[in-house]
């Protein structure tokens, strides 16, 4: 399990173990601790039936992970270690048939690497290409709207402007999803650029309407439509200079000092990705690491486990590698929101 967590890894990682376990009887599992790290540096463990054992429902990783940015696995470590070469030496020591890795993006790059380098791996989707959905994504969205949901009582009696930050750093899908669910008037999102006179006119509206208050639900990584214009270096200097903690703040201070309108920024973090998978990600992680598990026990490696079209499918690794699938702004879930009212700020 590699870069950040999500819930449901240990129930897809017990999937594929009980599918290998109740195939054949001399299977052996071994565990690299903390990602990349540990078959980097060959620190791993035996893993039994009773490892694989209650974890369904529990949230983390029981193998741990790091991250591990792609650029540097291909530099040396502090004390000069090639470590793809380890890697690679870490896999024959222990005479692997292959490698089971479950991450995102990144931990995606580096698998193709691997599959590049010679190792027979097998990945099991969290990433986003190539697949309609991850697991995680359900219970990270059932976490993201509660926060939504607990903020709508305390609007409601202060008749403040409210933004909730949610995850997923380049990418909208979290925030579109908790944002509809939890009934939020304003959505941003990166992938929709925003103007924040918009926005203020959004809420102006919801007041002269007579609402006491306005919800949005804003992405960590949107990004206003003069930001958006910024070549890449030009933004990187802004960040540089940058001041507030995170996009939402800078929003609020915008809206406060433009509208006059009390506003309070809650940002969940990391709650989104912890605790119990919701059943949906319990049963869908399990399936997919069962699939996973059959494709090894074919011999047939390369490929990450993902979800098409309502089944689940395998796709190549080279062609999920180093690409994010992201909201389409013209998509009719976007379109649909705009129906129902929300604002985009576009
Ligand atoms: O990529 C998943 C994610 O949870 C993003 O939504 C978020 O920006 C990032 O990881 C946070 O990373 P870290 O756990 O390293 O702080």
């Amino acid at each position: 399990t590699s870069g950040g967590d999500c819930q449901a890894l240990n129930a897809a990682m017990r999937g594929v173990a009980k599918t290998l376990f109740n195939a054949k009887e001399d299977v052996e599992i071994y565990g690299f601790l903390d990602g990349y790290k540990g078959l980097i540096y060959g620190k791993f463990r035996m893993l039994t039936g009773s490892d694989f054992s209650g974890i369904l429902t529990k949230g983390g990783t029981i193998l741990g992970s790091s991250r591990m940015p792609f650029k540097l696995m291909r530099e040396p470590d502090e004390n000069g270690l090639n470590k793809v070469e380890a890697m690679k030496q870490n896999y024959h020591k222990l005479q692997l048939d292959c490698l089971v890795i479950l991450g995102g993006n990144g931990t995606h790059k580096t698998a193709n690497l691997l599959k590049e380098e010679g190792l027979n791996i097998k990945t099991i989707d969290n990433a986003l290409w190539g697949t309609d959905m991850t697991f995680g994504f359900q219970s990270a969205v059932n976490i993201a709207t509660e926060a939504i949901d607990n903020i709508h009582t305390t609007a409601a009696s202060h008749g403040r402007v409210f933004i909730i930050e949610v995850m997923g750093h380049k990418v909208g899908f979290l925030t579109l999803n908790a944002g509809m669910a939890g009934g939020a008037d304003v959505i941003l999102i990166p992938e929709i650029p925003y103007d924040i006179n918009k926005v203020i006119d959004a809420i102006k509206e919801r007041h002269d309407r007579g609402s006491r208050f306005t919800i949005l639900a804003v992405a960590e990584g949107a990004i206003s439509k003069e930001d958006a214009k910024l070549s890449k270096k030009e933004y990187k200097k802004k960040l540089e200079n940058y001041t507030y903690p995170s996009v939402s703040y800078e929003i609020a201070d915008q809206i406060a000092k433009k509208s006059g309108m009390e506003v309070r920024v809650t940002v969940p973090g990391h709650t989104q990705r912890g605790g119990t998978p919701c059943p949906y990600d319990r049963v869908f992680a399990s399936r997919l690491g069962s699939e996973a598990g059959k494709l090894i026990l074919k011999g047939e490696y390369g490929f990450m486990v993902g979800y098409k079209n309502r089944e689940i499918v395998k796709v190549p690794l080279e062609e999920v590698a180093g690409k994010l699938k992201m909201v389409d702004p013209g998509s009719s879930i976007v379109k649909e929101a705009k129906m129902l009212g929300i604002s985009f700020g576009d």
